[in-house]
């Protein structure tokens, strides 16, 4: 049975993205996919200001959850899986991608809180997987070195989908005197992997 997944390309530097490159390996190898591109930097995305979010609660009070206004998250609701590709930037992830995600955010929609005030995740992803490379080479031990984008994504995973949450990242790709391509072969190594098993 064909899956539907969303391809979510947040990478920014297009043709030239290392991390495009990365995620495109994985996707093509990725069976029984029925694959939907987001191509984020085409979407010119803003934060949120005090309009959108006033429309967003009137469309929310009001139930209209189909209106189009909440496009984005109802696609990401509808997929079977998500990949999301894009840069390690500043520890985490370029803020376009930020955007994204308060478009995805919707109480009522993609969650909900229970009687208890837990939230309920209502998206039908079983799992996210974020691709990304790295200049340099994470460390949680030093805060100046932390990746606090996967920490993030695993928990906006959590809360709409409870679904699994997973990095594939090639890293050290701008350290002077690094072979890039053997990093990013390794990485696509990983790719394989991830993909002969996507569905399990
Ligand atoms: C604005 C910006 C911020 C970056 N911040 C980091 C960082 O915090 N840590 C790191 O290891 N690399 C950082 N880098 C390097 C990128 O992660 C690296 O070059 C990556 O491979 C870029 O992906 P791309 O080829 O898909 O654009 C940064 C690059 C840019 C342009």
């Amino acid at each position: 049975m064909m899956k539907n997944l969303l391809f979510v390309n947040g990478c920014i530097r297009g043709r030239d993205s290392r991390t495009l490159r990365l995620a495109q390996h994985v996707i093509s190898r990725i069976p029984d996919a029925d694959i939907d591109v987001l191509l984020l930097p085409a979407l010119h995305l803003t934060p949120y200001g005090a309009a959108e979010i006033a429309e967003r609660d009137a469309l929310s009070r009001a139930g209209a959850f189909d209106a189009p206004f909440f496009a984005l998250a109802n696609q990401f609701k509808n997929a079977d899986a998500v990949v999301l590709a894009c840069p390690f930037w500043d520890l985490s992830f370029p803020a376009m991608v930020r955007a994204y995600l308060e478009r995805l955010c919707v109480t009522g929609l993609t969650f909900h809180y229970n009687q208890y005030g837990q939230p309920v995740a209502d998206c039908r992803p079983r799992r996210l997987l974020y691709v990304t490379t790295r200049g340099g080479i994470v460390d949680n031990s030093d805060p100046a070195l932390a990746d606090h984008g996967s920490a993030y994504l695993e928990s906006i995973c959590k809360l709409l989908c409870g679904g699994r949450f997973d990095t594939l990242a090639a890293q050290g790709l701008d350290i002077i005197g690094n072979d890039v391509e053997a990093l990013l072969q390794q990485a696509e190594k990983q790719a394989d992997q991830i993909a002969a098993h996507f569905w399990a």
